[in-house]
């Protein structure tokens, strides 16, 4: 990373995690020691949400893994920003590859909840990426574009947005990007800011790098210089997440 954007790390716990395991989580990450010099997030299940606010450390956020367009009302099953918000949380994880791929939603359901969230005063990491077929046919750049195109209309402040590329070959299959191929789309999105936004959006905004992140591989990837942290799925159940948080050390 260069510039003056914070180093961020997200954990996603996904569909994982009980009292106890999240109280096991709780306790290395105050053990840490966690780097002062990267911001760092969680996203919990969301019937878990209190009691990781509770139990995580203070300058851990806390993120929900997905919410709803709407305060409240008649949507069985869906939960909204002033919910997360009652429970303490900032943050809300919104457009992640499982959300779209096996729950079926689509660009314009993510983009509307982008713009629901920080309506209300969450902050949100909306994630996006190319699938394998579209990478193999030479449509990275396509894909990821369009799909930020969608969320454009819906993002009153990038100041509240952190960008998650996330290939979805490389979600949960231990393939990671090589910092070369994350680096060069990486520069491919800021580029986007820079000519569909502003320059100073482009260069204040945070875009980090998901899929099968790991200790191993994470100095290598933070030390290029448009990937601006991580959002890590299965590592960020583990003691190795205190790595990831201090790649950039
Ligand atoms: P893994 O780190 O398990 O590949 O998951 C990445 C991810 O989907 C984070 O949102």
């Amino acid at each position: 990373m260069t510039g003056d954007r914070k180093f961020f790390v997200g954990g996603n716990w996904k569909m994982n995690g009980t009292k106890a395991e999240i109280a096991v989580i709780a306790k290395f990450m105050k053990t840490g020691p966690l780097s002062p010099n990267t911001e760092v997030v969680v996203g919990c299940p969301q019937c878990y949400l209190g009691y990781s606010r509770e139990h995580l450390p203070a300058n851990v956020g806390v993120a929900a893994q997905n919410c709803y367009k709407a305060a409240k009302g008649a949507f069985t099953g869906e939960v909204s920003p002033g919910m997360i918000k009652d429970l303490g949380c900032e943050w809300v994880i919104l457009g992640h590859s499982e959300r779209r791929n096996v729950f079926g939603e689509s660009d314009q359901l993510i983009s509307e909840k982008i713009g629901f969230a920080l309506s209300e005063g969450l902050k949100v990491i909306p994630c996006f990426g190319e699938q394998l077929a579209e990478r193999e046919s030479g449509r990275t750049k396509e894909v990821v574009f369009a799909q930020l195109s969608a969320m454009k209309p819906n993002i009153t402040d990038w100041s509240k947005v952190v960008l998650a590329y996330e290939p979805v070959w490389a979600i949960g299959t231990g393939l990671t990007a090589s910092p070369a191929q994350a680096q060069e789309v990486h520069a491919q999105l800021r580029q986007w800011l820079r000519d569909n936004v502003s320059e100073e959006v482009a260069n204040s905004t945070r875009i980090i790098y998901g899929g099968s992140v790991t200790a191993g591989t994470c100095k290598e990837l933070a030390s290029q210089p448009d990937i601006d942290g991580f959002l890590v799925g299965g590592a960020s159940l583990k003691p190795e997440f205190v790595a990831i948080i201090n790649a950039q050390q």
